[in-house]
């Protein structure tokens, strides 16, 4: 960890080093030596009646990512955030935020530190009802004194981004709460900062319009680059919209990976548990599974093109572009011979599904049922990989197998 601190430092916007924060009467006493030496958060409620709310916390965050911190209720999560924007003060460690200790700074300095460089998005939607819309989102801008007509114009562009635009001059009570957890976001955007910070920003939304807010979120990510520290209880919520996930029980840092790593290699039994929970097909994606093309040239005789299939459920046939235009399996060309045909365009059908390299395993899965390769074709619709079905229940096997043997090693 330390050493990729180090190579890493220059695009690193946000570190914890050691992070410790225990609530109580005496945070410094007792729970903290208990803390070091290594006890856990039970222990050391019941050996020192104190609360651990971070043990130990170590994480780098880089410029520009979606760093998911995730874990159950309790786990430390929102404490690890709010030490971020100095909500809380730590008892030992270094939080360190472009390069600032931000722990060392206090009032109006801090103030504005916050101001400038954070917006935060909380669950609730904390609106002011007697605000219109406009006025909610550039309350952040009134507080650092900008005048009215620069605030509704950051306003008007940050809810745009949200698609909220039509409603700056609402009530926030005439909004659903969807569209208030949007101007939520526009609010925090408002402001442009370099850092948001979402503490289960989601979490009460109905599935569908979660759903749709993290696609906005990321489509705005992608545009604006800001540097998102999301929480959430949601493993799949994580997985999805985190470029890296930050897992934690009891104050403690379990394991810190890419969505794949976390899938593919948990850490440690707790994670592998969580991640049985989880839709596999969801964050592999199809490049990670496709094989060589392999498109089979019209013009070749039905026996030799079968040939050409080998054990691949089919192969493409492709236009003078590359892009596919039928497929060819060994079970038509079989059926094809035994009716006495001896060319391709006999035996070949069109109705094959494409998909992206991008694609997750989740969204060709139904596709792959039909037991018809799937061919993945790039942005001008050109043959990129051929994606065998068998292809991807293995990798969705694979994954499975990989975490019930882990179970077995660590439970046994
Ligand atoms: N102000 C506080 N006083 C005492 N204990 C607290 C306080 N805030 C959080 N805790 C405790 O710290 C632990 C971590 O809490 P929190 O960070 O809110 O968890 P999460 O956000 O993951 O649900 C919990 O055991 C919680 O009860
Ligand atoms: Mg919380």
């Amino acid at each position: 960890m330390r050493g990729t601190h180090v190579s890493e430092a220059n695009d690193e916007i946000i570190r914890l080093e050691s992070v410790y924060k225990i609530f109580g009467p005496q945070p410094k006493g007792r729970a903290f030596e208990l803390c070091e030496a290594g006890y856990g958060k039970n222990d050391v409620q019941r050996m020192s009646g104190h609360v651990v709310g971070m043990n130990n916390v170590n994480f780098g965050i880089k410029k520009g990512e979606i760093f998911v911190i995730m874990g159950l209720s309790g786990s430390g999560k929102s404490t690890a955030l709010r030490t971020i924007n100095k909500l809380h003060g730590i008892t030992h460690g270094r939080v360190m935020v472009d390069g600032v200790d931000v722990q060392q700074m206090e009032g109006t300095e801090l103030q504005a530190f916050r101001r400038e460089k954070m917006g935060m998005v909380f669950q609730h939607f904390a609106l002011f009802p007697h605000r219109s819309v406009i006025d909610n989102c550039g309350y952040g801008l009134k507080v650092q004194g900008k005048p009215k007509a620069e605030r509704d114009e950051a306003s008007l562009r940050a809810l745009a981004l949200v698609g909220l635009d039509a409603y700056a001059q609402n009530m926030p009570s005439e909004l659903s709460g969807g569209m208030q957890q949007r101007v939520g976001l526009a609010r925090a955007l408002a402001t442009d900062p370099d850092i948001l910070l979402m503490d289960e920003a989601f979490s009460a939304l109905d599935p569908l319009i979660r759903r749709q807010m993290q696609d906005e979120m990321m489509e705005i990510q992608n545009e604006l680059k800001k540097t998102i520290v999301f929480i959430t209880h949601d493993l799949n919520e994580a997985l999805r919209i985190g470029d890296r996930v930050c897992i934690m029980k009891d104050g403690a840092v379990v394991q810190i990976g890419t969505p794949e790593e976390i899938l593919t290699q948990p850490a440690t039994g707790y994670v592998a548990e969580f991640v049985q929970d989880v839709d596999q097909g969801r964050v592999i994606q199809v490049h990670e599974v496709m094989a060589e093309p392999h498109p089979v040239d019209r013009s070749l005789a039905l026996g030799d093109a079968l040939t050409h299939i080998g054990d691949r459920a089919g192969v493409f046939v492709l236009d003078d572009d590359r892009r596919p235009i039928a497929v060819l399996t060994a079970g038509d060309g079989i059926r094809a011979q035994s009716v006495g045909s001896s060319s391709i365009d006999q035996a070949m059908r069109s109705d094959f599904e494409s998909c992206t390299p991008e694609t997750t395993l989740n969204d060709v899965y139904a596709a792959a049922g039909r037991g018809l390769p799937i061919a993945v074709v790039d942005a001008d619709g050109r043959l990129v990989g051929n994606l065998d079905p068998q292809d991807i229940m293995k990798e969705m096997g694979r994954v499975e197998s990989l975490i019930d043997g882990f179970e077995r090693e660590v439970f046994m």
